[in-house]
């Protein structure tokens, strides 16, 4: 029987699929860490998480049993790497099933950041009618920069080219020829698009070369007015950086769904003019979540009774 334990809340839909394996069973144990964490994974075959769990090296020490790790996402910098490889444990992710709603949640925040959705509403609840307070700006003909082409940055492409927006876009792995048929201008470094850019949104994962990608020499180059997204992860904005673009007027506006450290319940942006954030909400749909967890469970399982 291979055993697979389920460390972060996972859809029903998943779990159905987990309970109907043959020769799998599966147990699930939310909110561990340290030595507990630790311990459980010593005794099961395979696990599935999202990004509430770290696997650390210390979750892995002495590990004998553990094969496969899944997460039930696209990022796993949640799961050491190095030291899953060292404990013999395969990690891997489900790159597709958050793709439609994190582009849509992008979009999303562009939105309600160029209208002032958050703090509108905000007002009402206060009981203003605050209608000459909040002008805002139309997106339909304005130019945003896409950093990161691949499923989700192109997802998120294609519909604001759909709103009517200009796309720069930069991707080191885009061919010239392949943006021409997408309507995408593609752009040779990310500094060359910034002094044309209204909107800038990334789509990549956090690295050494993604981290602090706008910081405070990109702001000196970004147009003035101009209004930054992440829905992807905290840290590739450097929030300091926001934070002085804010107060200084460079920025208009700056929208995220993620943070450098997470969960992020007190940071100087929340309220802040201009700001909307959402607490990593990118993957928060009911679609997103059956099909991270249907596609997880597959992959798991396959691998741990097909070897694939
Ligand atoms: C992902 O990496 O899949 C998204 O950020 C959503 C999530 O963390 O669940």
């Amino acid at each position: 029987m291979q055993r697979v334990i389920v460390l972060d809340n996972l859809a029903q839909e998943g779990l159905d699929l987990l309970a109907a394996a043959e020769g799998v069973e599966y147990e699930v144990r939310i909110g561990l860490k340290g030595d507990e964490l630790r311990e459980a994974l010593s005794q099961f075959d395979g696990a599935i998480c999202r990004s509430g769990v770290k696997i650390t090296p210390e979750s892995l020490v002495g590990n004998s049993r553990l094969k496969a790790i899944v997460r039930a996402g696209v990022g796993t910098d949640n799961i050491d790497k190095p030291a899953s490889t060292r404990a013999g444990v395969v990690v891997m992710n489900t790159p597709a099933g958050n793709t439609l709603s994190t582009a849509e949640h992008a979009i999303a925040l562009m939105l309600a950041m160029s209208r002032n959705v958050a703090p509108a509403n905000q007002g009402l609840v206060e009981g203003r009618w605050d209608r000459k307070k909040y002008m805002g700006t139309q997106v339909a003909g304005k130019t945003l920069g896409v950093v990161g082409l691949g499923r989700i940055g192109l997802a998120v492409a294609t519909r604001a080219k759909a709103l009517e927006m200009n796309i720069l876009g930069y991707d080191p792995f885009m061919s010239q020829e392949r943006a021409a048929d997408l309507g995408i201008e593609l752009v040779a470094t990310v500094d060359e698009m910034l002094p044309d850019i209204d909107y800038l949104t990334v789509h990549t994962p956090l690295t050494d070369e993604t981290r602090n990608l706008i910081d405070l020499p990109q702001l000196e180059r970004i147009k003035p007015g101009a209004r930054l997204v992440n829905a992807a992860r905290g840290g590739i904005y450097n929030e300091q950086a926001l934070i002085e673009g804010l107060k200084s007027g460079k920025l208009a506006g700056v929208a995220l769904d993620v943070y450098v450290d997470e969960p992020c319940t007190d940071s100087p942006l929340f309220g802040m003019e201009g700001v909307v954030c959402t607490p990593h909400l990118g993957a928060s749909t009911e679609e997103a979540q059956t099909q991270v967890a249907v596609e997880a469970v597959g992959l798991l399982t396959d691998f741990l009774l097909n070897g694939q």
